[in-house]
């Protein structure tokens, strides 16, 4: 059983483990790194500001997301290729989130097949996250898929029409490795990240040969006529697109940066949630990730207005460490952190968890 103190002690573990070219490309955001880095200080802005003497002997951290009962507020986002952790690949993380009770969202660019990661995940709830493809036949057929599959939600990801400018994946020419494959996709797909051109990122080449730039808002519409699952759109964070995601018929909106892997120099999720929340004004539930690491992140989050958050890089690390049980050790880890959180802030459950319990400082802490 992984050990964990905390969570940010996990990459440095992770790190000696794999090879350095995979390791930058988990850890690695764009450009500068200055969003990556400003993704943890943001939520540092915010301060608890705890009540006493409510009674929290008996505590839940059960709540819903689009109406699926989950333990915890805590999703595990989207991620390509979980095979560069673990042979497993996304079968085990899909084991491990189904155990522990929460939602895995799977990537378009998994390495198992999202029909391998529903029957991995059993009975638990799982959501497709859906990169668009030039190729619309394509795009449809990963929806019916999904939907024959038994996902619940479509994850519409929406800050990637190219990849974020990443020096460490062009430094280390980017390739994936050779026994790996594009799970959804015929082996023509994933040669294509195993060769590239010869110099830069392999994927990078990849999203912009074929992933759709021109996507609008009123592709959103085109998903929901083709998908009965309900649409959430990742990656935004201005308030007017989350109200533009809404109206154009999105159940909820994740507000994320990718991890500071796509747009340098863009506020956090941390920054943008609380007029998020403002703006969509419960016509829609808001979640929210980048560089949730700690059980008081969470609560914050929540504080502000969260249905509920996304934590990312953690559970690749939980994974490359101890396949499925480092996973559920993350998750476990994390939950009781919020469950120690919320008995010192005085809340019993996740309801109580309002906006009168957070401060906003102008410095960090
Ligand atoms: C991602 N992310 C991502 N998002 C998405 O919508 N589809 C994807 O395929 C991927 N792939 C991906 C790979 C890796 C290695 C990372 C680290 C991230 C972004 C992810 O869903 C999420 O927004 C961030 O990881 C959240 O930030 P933290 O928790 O990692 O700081
Ligand atoms: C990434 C893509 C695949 O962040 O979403 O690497």
């Amino acid at each position: 059983m992984l050990d964990i103190l905390n969570l940010e002690s996990l990459e440095p573990l992770a790190r000696e483990r794999l090879d350095p070219m995979l390791f930058d490309y988990i850890a690695g955001g764009a450009a500068d790194e200055w969003t990556l880095a400003e993704n943890r200080t943001a939520w540092s802005r915010f301060q608890i500001l705890p009540r006493m003497l409510r009674g929290v002997a008996s505590r839940t951290l059960e709540t819903t997301i689009l109406g699926t009962p989950v333990s915890f507020p805590v999703v595990v986002p989207p991620m390509a290729f979980h095979g560069l952790c673990h042979l497993e690949a996304e079968a085990a993380t899909a084991r491990a989130t189904t155990a522990e009770g929460t939602i895995f969202c799977a990537s378009t660019v998994s390495n198992c097949s999202l029909e391998a990661i529903a029957e991995a995940s059993g009975v638990g709830p799982r959501w497709f996250q859906l990169y668009v493809y030039r190729d619309r036949g394509i795009t449809r057929g990963l929806v019916e898929r999904a939907a024959a599959a038994g996902y619940t939600a479509l994850c519409l990801t929406v800050d990637t029409p190219l990849a974020g400018h990443r020096e460490r994946d062009k430094r280390n020419t980017l390739r994936m490795p050779s026994h790996l494959e594009l799970g959804n996709f015929p082996t023509s797909h994933a040669d294509q990240n195993r060769v590239g051109s010869g110099h830069g990122s392999a994927l990078a080449q990849y999203i912009a040969a074929e992933w759709d730039p021109a996507l609008s808002w009123r592709d959103v519409e085109w998903l929901q006529s083709i998908s009965p699952m309900p649409v959430v759109v990742k990656g935004v964070l201005s308030p007017d697109d989350a109200v533009l995601a809404i109206e154009h018929g999105a159940a909820g909106v994740i507000v994320s940066n990718h991890g500071g892997r796509q747009l340098d120099g863009v506020p956090a999720g941390a920054t943008m949630l609380g007029p998020v929340v403002d703006a969509v004004s419960g016509r829609g539930e808001v979640l929210v990730d980048g560089g949730i690491r700690r059980g008081t992140d969470v609560f914050k989050a929540l504080a502000l207005g969260a249905r509920g958050v996304l934590v990312g890089r953690p559970v690749l690390w939980g994974l490359t460490l101890d396949g499925a049980e480092g996973v559920r050790a993350v998750l476990a880890h994390l939950r009781a952190e919020l469950d120690l959180a919320m008995a010192l802030a005085g809340c019993a459950g996740v309801g109580d968890i309002t906006r009168e319990l957070i401060l906003q400082s102008a410095s960090s802490c």
